[in-house]
């Protein structure tokens, strides 16, 4: 009885706080909350795109720097869709064509990436302003977001309701929940589209850090991205990160096409055929400072895409331009336009079902302070 009565303060060390980060182009507020625990972890969450705007993490010596690359006011996210830190759908990734049947019709999506349809179309939900509908504090801090996107938005059939839950726990654990229902057959397929640098925003390439994806194939694509249907065994490939190596280590093997048509990694690792029990799907470490980031999903794919488009002309945080290669990104989701490819398995959602994805990300820091 006793331990239980002193929980409650034991455990007030996460805390959450809200304030106002500036007005859409429409004029609606924008929100951010604040979620911070007792390492001096802290993440802010805003409400266009129920983003994460910023991450301070601590490197091996207890040192704070944002992992996260964006930008300190709004405005910068209005300016140009790059989809930092965003929850990206209905359908992360590309559907071809923009086109799919589900249920013997064929919908018509939003074009926005050449012949097809990426992260949602045209006005995709990170472009979307979210409501808060909870803030908690205590063991966990979290804000949960919603947004309740029209049947036909995009060209998706359904009224979908999404809620986003970002939760920062005292093991220095960020946990984004995704959830969506509908009122009518729909397919949905959501996930987080973050670019992280573990060395810190704007401090230079990612392509030393040591990355370790548990996938023994991947999903080719054509040179529009989207995939041929094959499913591709990664031994003997530049591909094959099962073993941690540095990003950068085959990133210029000029044999492989993949690496050629997404101007170095950008496409989807088969962690299983399945959806399964949460599982580590990623483990990145950043050998400067430490810093260690383990990525947990229930997800059978996970993208991964080397920052290959950013190209010198975005001006980030701190006054930091960001290049090629300044930030990796891991997005836990369905493979690729598994709408028009059945073996893929299936993205259907029907009224009475829940669509759900947890992604956690486990922070640490390498040997020497892992006790
Ligand atoms: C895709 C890339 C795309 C990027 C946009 C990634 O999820 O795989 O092809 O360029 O998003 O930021």
């Amino acid at each position: 009885m006793a331990t239980t009565a002193m929980l409650p303060f034991a455990s007030m060390a996460a805390q959450a706080t809200r304030a106002s980060f500036g007005h859409a182009a429409d004029g609606q507020n924008i929100d951010i909350v604040t979620l911070t625990n007792s390492h001096g972890m802290r993440a802010r969450v805003m409400t266009y795109g129920a983003s994460l705007q910023s991450l301070l993490v601590p490197d091996r010596n207890g040192k704070l720097a944002d992992v996260v690359l964006g930008y300190d006011t709004l405005q910068g996210y209005l300016d140009r869709r790059q989809y930092f830190g965003a929850t990206v759908g209905r359908y992360a990734n590309r559907i071809a064509h923009g086109t799919f049947p589900l249920d013997g019709k064929a919908y018509h999506l939003t074009l926005n990436d050449g012949p097809n349809s990426l992260h949602g179309g045209v006005k995709g939900l990170d472009m979307q302003v979210w409501k808060v509908v909870d803030v908690k504090q205590g063991a966990v801090a979290s804000v949960t977001m919603q947004y309740s996107s029209p049947d036909g938005d995009q060209g998706y059939p359904g009224n979908v309701t999404i809620k986003a839950t970002y939760a920062l726990s005292d093991d220095n654990q960020l946990k984004i929940a995704y959830v969506a229902t509908t009122d009518k057959p729909t397919i949905v397929n959501l996930s987080n589209h973050t670019y992280w640098n573990l060395g810190g925003e704007g401090s230079g390439t990612v392509m030393d850090h040591l990355l370790m994806i548990p996938g023994d194939a991947i999903t080719p694509v054509d040179a529009t991205s989207i995939p041929n249907g094959q499913v591709v065994p990664v031994a003997g490939t530049p591909y094959d990160f099962r073993m941690a190596k540095p990003i950068g280590r085959d990133i210029r093997d000029g044999r492989s096409q993949q690496l050629l048509f997404g101007h170095g990694y950008d496409m989807n690792w088969v962690i299983s055929r399945k959806e399964a029990e949460a599982r580590v799907v990623a483990r990145v470490e950043d050998p400067r400072s430490g810093r260690v980031m383990t990525l947990w999903s229930s997800k059978p794919g996970l993208q991964f895409y080397s920052g290959n488009f950013l190209d010198g002309t975005t001006v980030g945080k701190d006054h930091h331009i960001y290049r090629q290669g300044d930030a990796f990104v891991l997005e836990p989701q369905l493979f690729p336009d598994t709408p028009n490819h059945p073996d893929f398995g299936s993205a259907r959602l029907a009224p009475g079902e829940t669509y759900r994805n947890t992604i956690i990300y486990r922070f640490g820091v390498d040997g020497a302070m892992a006790k």
